[in-house]
């Protein structure tokens, strides 16, 4: 990260089932907590969300709102096609503007790395001073949506909060 704003506050939400009752270790979201961490984000906080449109979606809310927000969410999971990934729903539910260029960005990255990328309806978009990415669900995909995003955040960060009026051009 470069530039004036040396730090910025983060939220990962992890999106399962088996995560959240605790029946599977949530690796995603510690891979993307150290990614953040080493990117200059402080704190980093750390939720789980079972794959339920409305509780994702009010956690969402919660971390773009009020005592608990953040500048920056990441969700990692349910981006995909089973019946039960709504996390792009929930996050539309929620988002003022969409910021599509993140999602975007991941997905034509992505699929120079697997075909299956074609699978991930993630989205991205701002609730009030907060931007949502919705990364896919595991560790791998992670590291990789984090290596496509991470080199924009601080710029994205700064525009969203008004601390850079102007973009370089
Ligand atoms: N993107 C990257 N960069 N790397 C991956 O391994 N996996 C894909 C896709 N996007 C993948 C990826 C797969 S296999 C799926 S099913 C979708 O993300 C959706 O994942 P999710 O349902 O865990 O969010």
């Amino acid at each position: 990260m470069t530039g004036a704003m040396k730090t910025f506050t983060a939220a990962v939400v992890t999106v399962s089932d088996s995560c959240s009752q605790g029946e599977r270790t949530d690796e995603s979201g510690a891979v993307l907590e150290r990614l953040l961490a080493g990117a200059g984000a402080s704190p980093v906080v750390r939720r789980l969300a079972p794959d339920e449109r409305r509780e994702i979606a009010s956690m969402l809310e919660g971390l773009c709102l009020g005592p608990d927000r953040v500048d920056l969410v990441i969700t990692t999971g349910g981006t995909g096609l089973s019946p039960r990934d709504l996390t792009p729903e929930a996050t539309l539910d929620i988002v003022e503007r969409e910021a599509p260029g993140f999602a975007e960005a991941l997905r034509a990255a992505s699929l120079g790395i697997t075909p299956h990328a074609m699978l991930s309806r993630g989205v991205s978009g701002i609730r009030g001073a907060t931007l949502i990415i919705n990364f896919p669900g595991s560790p791998k995909a992670c590291r990789e949506a984090f290596a496509v995003v991470g080199p924009a955040l601080a710029h994205a960060l700064e525009t969203l909060s008004g601390v850079r009026g102007e973009c370089a051009r």
